[in-house]
């Protein structure tokens, strides 16, 4: 049975929440605890469905990940190099980061590795990761398209190479990084824009030697030392940015609301949105600046107000990739214009994001533009019209978007299946509803 929800005029938003952990680091942090040598501790962990399959890969590959009753998870590590062959095929669930990142961690050990996943994930690209892979001495036996599933053929005399990315990918650098930890000499990503550097403060707590250097057109240099000794370590996920989005962008729309979302994820390299909010007249403030293992973290404080729109630039891109489509209900409540360029990759997200934002806005009464990579939404500065059944496509962004503009929209607003939600922000509907909305 599919999970359909309804989303209906929401009561002003009050109170406190906490999101759950964020989804970039909590894989990492499994990753590396699994890499690491001793006990590693990670509290606030994501327990969405794609972090639960790294963790289960992760097991399949010879480190022990337990989860305690207090909700910490423990990691005994296998040292650098020290994974083994998993006696079965690798599920990867719907993560793009948890299959590329995996991709990469095994493509530097001399043994087999098959990986498959859901429907979703099974129709993307991976070549932007096999293609360098194969480079270092890996090789791959890919479904039609370079798609999952597929083989990949460890190597064990990894080469060290130069890769420069052709599009701004965390995901690819992240992988390319984690097999230069097996591989001797300096494996260098050279980034055609900064993209969230997670891997690089983490692979740093962790003990290892990484170099990052500006290049002249904007981008990064980022470079790892092969063989380090990586010791196990406490980690605490903060919350992800990502996530609080959905909560925030409501808090905003929804006359009379205010609230606070503690200890959110703060790395400027991930706040685009909550830049271009502001841009738009947003009143958020990021309350009690701090820092937690490497990363930026502060409560959000969030009132309700009247937004404009703004026209965003590609550059922005990389910092807030996920945050589009919530972006683009803001812009439909918004009064004018809002144009979002360069956004080609939202075609290759868990849905083709860019289509189904445009599709879906249309169902609900507003004015959208669709090019190749821009999105313009015009808003009248007045509430949707909505009313409309969503197809989500399994595509955990656009069903929490859909919901959040039934918050605000004259008619309640449908997800037809909204199971994928559990994927990134399990207790969406409760914390949602604790704070004022009317979601069921
Ligand atoms: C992620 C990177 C981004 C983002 C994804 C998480 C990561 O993907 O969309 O949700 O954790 O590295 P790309 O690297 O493909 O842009």
């Amino acid at each position: 049975m599919t999970n359909t929800l309804r989303s209906e005029r929401a009561r002003p938003l009050a109170g406190a929440a906490r999101v759950p952990g964020d989804k970039s680091i909590s894989h990492r942090a499994l990753m590396l605890g699994a890499l690491a040598v001793g006990e590693s501790v990670v509290g606030g962990l994501l327990e969405g469905d794609d972090v639960l399959h790294t963790a289960a890969c992760l097991r399949a590959l010879g480190a022990e990940v337990t989860r305690r009753d207090d909700g910490t998870w423990h990691l005994f590590g296998r040292g650098v190099g020290g994974l083994v062959e998993p006696a079965d095929l690798l599920d990867m669930g719907n993560s793009g980061t948890g299959a590329r990142l995996m991709m990469g961690l095994v493509a530097t050990h001399p043994f087999t590795t098959f990986f498959t996943g859901d429907a979703s994930l099974r129709s993307r690209p991976m070549r932007r990761v096999t293609e360098p892979l194969a480079r270092m001495g890996a090789r791959f036996v890919t479904r039609e398209g370079g798609r999952l599933p597929l083989a990949v053929v460890g190597t064990a005399q990894p080469v060290p190479i130069r890769y420069e990315l052709p599009v701004a990918s965390a995901q690819v650098k992240s992988a390319l990084l984690l097999a230069g930890l097996n591989t001797p000499g300096e494996t260098t990503v050279v980034e055609p824009e900064p993209t969230r550097d997670h891997t690089e403060l983490m692979l740093r707590a962790f003990g290892a030697d990484v170099r990052v250097e500006p290049t002249e057109q904007g981008g990064r240099v980022v470079t790892v030392t092969g063989f380090p000794e990586l010791t196990g370590r406490r980690f605490e996920v903060p919350a992800d940015p990502s996530s609080a989005a959905f909560p925030a962008v409501a808090a905003l729309l929804v006359a009379g609301s205010e609230i606070l979302l503690s200890n959110v994820g703060v790395n400027p390299l991930r706040t685009g949105l909550y830049q271009t909010l502001r841009e738009m007249g947003a009143d958020i403030l990021f309350e009690n600046e701090r820092e937690q293992g490497g990363e930026k973290v502060a409560d959000l404080r969030v009132r309700a107000g009247r937004l404009k729109g703004v026209e965003v630039p590609a550059e922005r891109a990389p910092s807030m990739i996920d945050e589009y489509p919530i972006l683009a209900i803001a812009a439909a409540c918004a009064e004018g214009t809002t144009r979002m360029n360069g956004l080609a990759e939202l075609r290759v997200k868990e849905s083709d994001r860019l289509g189904a934002m445009a599709r879906g806005l249309a169902a609900c009464g507003v004015r959208v533009e669709e090019e190749a990579d821009v999105l313009i939404v015009h808003g009248t500065g007045r509430p949707p019209v909505g009313g409309a059944t969503i197809a989500s496509k399994f595509d955990h962004r656009i069903a929490m978007s859909f919901l959040v503009l039934g918050m605000v929209a004259e008619q309640p607003v449908v997800v037809d299946d909204a199971d994928s939600i559990g994927t990134s922000f399990p207790g969406f509907v409760a914390l949602m509803n604790s704070l004022g909305a009317a979601i069921a």
